[in-house]
């Protein structure tokens, strides 16, 4: 009966106004009377046919506002739900309780070392360049004034590339000396961290890979004595503000004069005459003026320009500032070995 179905109209328009929603469920039932596929609507529609022609579009009319007055309930409870469900959360959040633990990362050694090395230098005006580690034979030996015959160039010594000759895996990080001295204009004053290969069997005391920062200054005028203070500075800056530094005459093939530079240690306990062979002296880095061949390989005109260039192994510095006893536990990565790193930044 039609006249039935316009009644079951305003029941369900009455319902409507009076439902109320205040958590999941409610809602859910909510959606399955009104908006289900089973709805108590829909057989209204069905009912459209029983009504008199003349009034079939007022019936039509009345059950879309209908519907669309279940779909506006059911958007306004889903969103009154919502927030409750958001501020119930909050309320339960238990500010002291204590929290959760979380693992934190921790540097590795060689790099805490390394950037140390950087910041002391940055502070004075040098420059970090960084370059490829894959080089070849031009910017790692023959720029650098390494003769064809220098036992460095071996196979034995240097990891070529397979069936190259041309590229190798740097052996120093003085190629990045060539690298930047062709391609920027002096003044030139850069700090070199990475990376360096070299073939040896690997012990407790040496590696076939480990790191060097390099350093590098030419401009007008620039003298041994520059080094030796810029040296001094970095010794004070590294180990300490009353450290002492020498500086022993040395040999490399890309320096003239070479110096090396040994820190004071100390002989206070036996570790340190082991050390330090029973002299109290350590040597740290290789250093000095850069020969003029190198200059001239590197488009620099030596009568105008000079320099000084020096560079440091990183392993052992922070073998010895953590005392670590075995090169090899920085290339594991074991975990139970770097966490004790974790404090440290
Ligand atoms: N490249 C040298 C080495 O690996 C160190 C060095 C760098 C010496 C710069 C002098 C100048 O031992």
């Amino acid at each position: 009966m039609a006249s039935e179905a316009w009644q079951k109209i305003d029941e369900v328009l009455k319902e409507l106004e009076l439902a109320t929603c205040d958590n999941k469920d409610s809602l859910e039932q909510f959606r399955i009377r009104y908006l289900g596929s089973k709805n108590i609507i829909k057989p209204l529609f069905g009912e459209i046919r029983n009504v008199e022609n003349e009034k079939k579009k007022e019936f039509g009319q009345k059950l879309n506002e209908l519907k669309q007055k279940a779909e506006e309930k059911f958007a306004q409870f889903q969103s009154e739900v919502k927030s409750k469900e958001r501020s119930d959360a909050q309320q339960s959040l238990d500010m002291t309780l204590p929290s959760e633990p979380y693992n934190q990362g921790s540097r590795h050694p060689i790099s805490i070392v390394m950037n140390r090395i950087i910041s002391i230098f940055e502070k004075i005006g040098y420059v970090v360049a960084e370059e490829r580690e894959i080089e070849d034979d031009w910017h790692n030996f023959t720029a650098m004034n390494t003769p064809e015959d220098h036992p460095a160039r071996d196979m034995q010594d240097t990891f070529y590339l397979k069936d190259s000759t041309q590229y190798l895996l740097r052996t120093h990080t003085s190629s990045v000396q060539s690298r930047v001295m062709t391609t920027q204009e002096p003044p030139i004053r850069i700090i070199a961290p990475g990376r360096v290969y070299r073939n040896e069997t690997i012990s407790a005391r040496s590696h076939c890979q480990f790191h060097q920062v390099e350093g590098l200054y030419i401009d007008k005028d620039v003298s041994f004595a520059d080094m030796k203070q810029t040296l001094l500075y970095f010794a004070r800056e590294m180990y300490g503000p009353d450290t002492k530094i020498r500086l022993r005459p040395s040999y490399f093939p890309f320096t003239e004069p070479s110096a090396e530079m040994d820190v004071y240690w100390g002989l206070k306990d036996e570790t340190d005459y082991r050390i330090t062979k029973g002299t109290g002296w350590l040597e740290i880095l290789g250093c000095g003026m850069v020969d003029p061949n190198v200059l001239e390989n590197c488009k620099i005109d030596p009568d105008v320009y000079s320099g000084f260039a020096f560079g440091m192994g990183i392993e052992r510095q922070a073998m010895l500032k953590y005392k670590i006893s075995d090169i090899r536990l920085l290339f594991e990565n074991d975990v139970r070995f770097l966490r004790q790193f974790s404090s440290v930044i």
